[in-house]
């Protein structure tokens, strides 16, 4: 790179349109959208699709809602010219949605294009030629009258063929290509040429698309200039005013969303930004950032899995996995903070209320994705995360300082494993640490109230191989079950805090039982037990703790100590 990139580069100069209003603007309704998936997108594709991949793509565009659909240069080649045949051959576009497809302003591809419309009910025919300097003098000698009378000669033409297809509702598009690397006062002068020979009316509206086909500046200055010819075009109320951007600077998006905000009424585009180089701006992304502030863009993504997957099968490209809105991971959070802000969001959130989400600026579920990818755990991640993930799949809602000392197994496993950890590799551990699925209750339990209000309980428990017959009196089940764990064993135990939920409902419901544990005043750390029945999901967690605390004092454990 250059250490004077100023010697090779010039900076775009600005419009300095001094009373601009489109900063203070606000979207609150949706554009006309018109995709050109089928077109711009196509035409960028290693391989262009076939007749069957267009068709599958039409049918997705109309499935989402496009009511305008760019779906071929059918002058270019054989199979595009067959593809819009066969829309309209085989009556495939609804009574709402109307084709549209570009020509280059040659006299042959002109005819070429009329006559793939022959019977078409409506249709929008796309004329372009270029304009910028660069264009004119260098690829097209020609001088800005010549360019002039290129574009006014051509659009005449389109008066010719299309009164000759009477049965055709037509619309004409203008592209002045190159627009946005053009001086202004000359892309007015070629448009008002080109309106004036279509004869622009708001009885006869036209399409006036201004793309910026290479995005040479910021997005500011793309907005000046769209609200410059908004505001100066001729017969402006007889022109829909259309933007095409494209995305080399990685703008298109807000270059899109300015230009509207400018006072663009319709917008092209292809979803997830497919198209030529770094591709056209990305509609799915300007339609759900609209979404997003509460406007409805009349452009449905609610399964947006689903349409990611045609478009990926048409255009043969993935959609990167931190692609807005449509990514695998883009409601994905790894970090402990950011899971930890999510759960008590979550928690705190009621029916109903306004959308106010750490880190998720839209709901997941609007576009059919559920909340399972919301937090995912991997080294990076925090208690909340991991604790997220057993309450929502598995209903294991942990006490914050089991969180914590679970959490140490999770890290040990993850440090060794370095790969995320899923929730139900989750949950395997934490019945393998607490011995949920080993643990027996106690069999043969025999409860007895005594004179005294104390209770005596009698049983059978499994230890350390043998079945032990166990004997206990106390003020409860709990306290009675470890003054016989303690004859029984030799160890003391004792309580220090107690949690219990239920899991499910009905019959099927359980107990889940955490009971933070001293034993033998050596260890602290608590045992888990989950059973249909109350009493023995927590005499099964004292089991639990205790059966974890022997084998830590095998290993040689001192105790577990568990931050406050
Ligand atoms: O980017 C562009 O300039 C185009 C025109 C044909 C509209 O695609
Ligand atoms: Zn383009």
């Amino acid at each position: 790179m250059l250490q004077q990139p100023h010697t090779k580069y010039r900076a775009f100069a600005p419009i300095g349109l001094k009373d601009r209003t489109w900063p203070d603007a606000v979207l609150t309704r949706a554009p006309i959208w018109l995709s050109t998936d089928l077109r711009d997108g196509n035409q960028a594709l290693v391989e262009p699709m076939d007749i069957a991949r267009k068709m599958r793509m039409f049918e997705q565009l109309v499935a989402i809602g496009f009511k305008e659909i760019e779906v071929g240069f059918p002058s270019a080649s054989q199979v595009e010219f067959d593809f819009v045949r066969k829309l309209i051959e085989e009556d495939r576009i609804p009574d709402d949605v109307t084709i549209q497809v570009l020509t280059q302003a040659r006299e042959p591809l002109i005819a070429r294009t009329f006559e793939s419309l022959q019977g078409a009910p409506r249709a929008i025919v796309h004329l372009y030629n270029a304009v910028a300097p660069i264009m004119r003098t260098v690829v097209l000698g020609m001088d800005e009258d010549e360019i002039v009378a290129l574009a006014t000669s051509h659009a005449a033409m389109f008066n010719d063929l299309a009164a000759r297809q009477r049965h055709t509702c037509w619309t004409f598009q203008y592209s002045p290509e190159m627009f946005s690397g053009t001086d202004l006062a000359f892309s007015k002068r070629v448009v008002d040429a080109v309106t004036a020979v279509w004869n622009a009316s708001p009885e006869r509206k036209c399409i006036i698309n201004l793309p910026s086909t290479v995005e040479h500046s910021t997005p500011n200055i793309f907005a000046d200039m769209i609200e410059w010819m908004h505001r100066h075009l001729a017969r402006r109320d007889g022109i829909v005013l259309s933007v095409h951007p494209h995305n080399d600077r990685g703008t298109g998006t807000a270059a899109g969303e300015f230009a509207l905000m400018a006072g663009a009424d319709r917008i092209e585009g292809c979803l997830f930004g497919n198209g030529e180089r770094t591709g056209n701006l990305d509609l799915v992304n300007v339609a759900l950032n609209l979404y997003t502030q509460g406007v409805w863009p009349g452009l449905d993504f609610s399964n947006i899995d689903e349409v990611r997957a045609t478009v990926e099968h048409c255009n043969q490209i993935a959609v990167h996995p931190r692609h807005p809105y449509a990514g695998d991971l883009v409601y994905t959070s790894f970090s402990g903070s950011h899971q930890d802000a999510i759960k008590k969001a979550f928690a705190a959130r009621r029916e109903g209320d306004v959308w106010d989400m750490p880190y998720l600026p839209i709901d997941p579920k609007d576009v059919g994705r559920s909340y399972e990818a919301v937090i995912r755990v991997n080294s990076q991640s925090g208690k909340g995360g991991m604790a997220y993930l057993l309450e929502s799949e598995y209903g294991i809602e942990m006490p914050r300082r089991l969180q914590i000392e679970f959490m140490q197994v999770v890290q040990g496993v993850m440090d060794v494993a370095g790969t995320e950890l899923s929730a139900a590799n989750i949950y395997a551990l934490f019945e393998r640490e607490y011995g949920l699925a080993t643990v027996q209750a106690l069999s043969n339990r025999v409860l007895e109230a005594q004179a005294d209000a104390s209770v005596l309980l009698r049983g059978q428990l499994h230890w350390e191989g043998a079945l032990v017959d166990m004997q206990g009196q106390g003020n409860g089940p709990i306290d009675a079950f470890i003054q016989a764990l303690q004859e029984a064993t030799g160890h003391r135990v004792r309580v220090i805090d107690y949690h219990q939920h239920a899991i499910g409902a009905g019959a099927d419901a359980k107990a889940a039982a955490y009971l933070e544990l001293r034993v033998d005043e050596a260890q602290t750390l608590f045992g888990v037990g989950l059973d249909a029945d109350v009493i023995s999901a927590a005499l099964k967690a004292i089991v639990s703790g205790l059966e974890r605390a022997t084998a830590q004092g095998r290993q040689g454990a001192q105790c577990t100590v568990v931050p406050a």
